[in-house]
């Protein structure tokens, strides 16, 4: 049985203020603090992983490795210690010369909403020829877990070097942007939020609840993946897939900084499948990982450890 996760993707250090409220066009705002954070959705969702992972799968404790790109810079260096920290295998994270690390320029407001831009940098050096590198690997992975913070044609050539090697595939389709039929139905399970699967479908932009997830679920599998898991934030998520039909309340907490909870949430989901769990159990592990991430500041700062998902478990029972 294969224990593995594969991340690819990307490493951002992001440079975090705090903000009573975000600011609007033009507007010039004073914050209270300024962190520089391990972040990036792709390790984001390595380092969440290393945390989570631990149980055993037929003996073997699950294994999480990160595949990507960052500059040859002191930032570089930090975000590939920060993975190692977690226990993920960093030897797939490569330095390229002469181009700065990615980065982040992230605002969170007082009610843990937050504002994003991201810089690629080394993350643009991420190629399509790289997956054929990480071909053994995969043929080990149980999942090979993917956002769109690298070029397209990569995520693209991963995906079908997945297929090919039997790992399944994992999609966080952030930042949003539209895709094709021929890229979406290499993937196994996708994980858009709200405004992801309207941009996917071609739908304007509107806040969704646990009521519309079931049609718009069904409507994003139409293009292509196998499963979708519908992100609806503090509403739960809906699965829509080949396991049936299912939906998972979110927990209710008090929120300080959403940054990198659908990372948390991918992450958590990849763990408990690898594991063996039932899809709605792991969509409940999911759930309550993303819950205790936004309790926390950060991206990387907020990533829960196993033992901390399992005690916020045990008294939700
Ligand atoms: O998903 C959160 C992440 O998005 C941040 O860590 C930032 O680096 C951007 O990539």
């Amino acid at each position: 049985m294969r224990a593995s996760i594969l991340v690819a993707g990307s490493l951002n250090m992001d440079f975090v203020a705090t903000v009573a409220t975000l600011p609007t066009p033009g507007q010039t705002l004073t914050g209270s603090t300024f962190d520089l954070i391990p972040g990036g959705k792709g390790a984001n969702q390595a380092c969440a992983a290393g945390k989570l992972a631990g149980s055993a799968v037929g003996g073997d404790a699950v294994r999480v490795a990160m595949a990507g790109r960052v500059g040859d810079d002191p930032f570089g260096e930090r975000l590939t210690r920060s993975l190692a920290a977690a226990g993920v295998d960093v030897e797939a994270v490569e330095r390229v010369g002469g181009v700065s690390t990615g980065a982040a320029m992230i605002n969170v407001g007082a009610d843990g909403q937050n504002t994003i831009v991201v810089i690629p940098g080394a993350n643009h050096r991420f190629l399509p020829a790289h997956a054929e590198d990480l071909r053994g690997r995969l043929r080990d992975s149980a999942w090979l877990l993917l956002q769109l913070e690298s070029p397209l044609d990569t995520v693209q050539a991963l995906l079908r070097a997945a297929r090919q090697e039997g790992a399944r595939t994992m999609l966080d389709p952030a930042p949003a942007q539209p895709l094709g039929r021929e890229l979406l139905s290499l993937v196994d399970v996708i994980t858009p939020n709200e405004t992801e699967a309207c941009l996917l479908l071609g739908r304007a932009a509107a806040r969704l609840g646990l009521a519309d997830a079931p049609e718009m679920a069904r409507a994003v599998r139409a293009l292509g993946p196998r499963a979708v898991v519908l992100k609806l934030g503090d509403a739960g998520c809906f699965y829509s897939g080949p396991e049936g039909e299912h939906t998972a309340a979110a927990f209710a907490v008090t929120a300080v900084d959403a940054t990198a909870a659908g990372d948390t949430f991918n992450a958590a989901l990849a763990v408990a499948l690898t594991e063996g769990m039932a899809v709605p159990a792991a969509l409940r592990f999911a759930n309550a990982a993303a819950a205790v991430s936004v309790t926390r500041k950060g991206a990387q700062t907020s990533a829960p450890s196993r033992a901390e998902v399992d005690a916020f478990l045990a008294v939700r029972a």
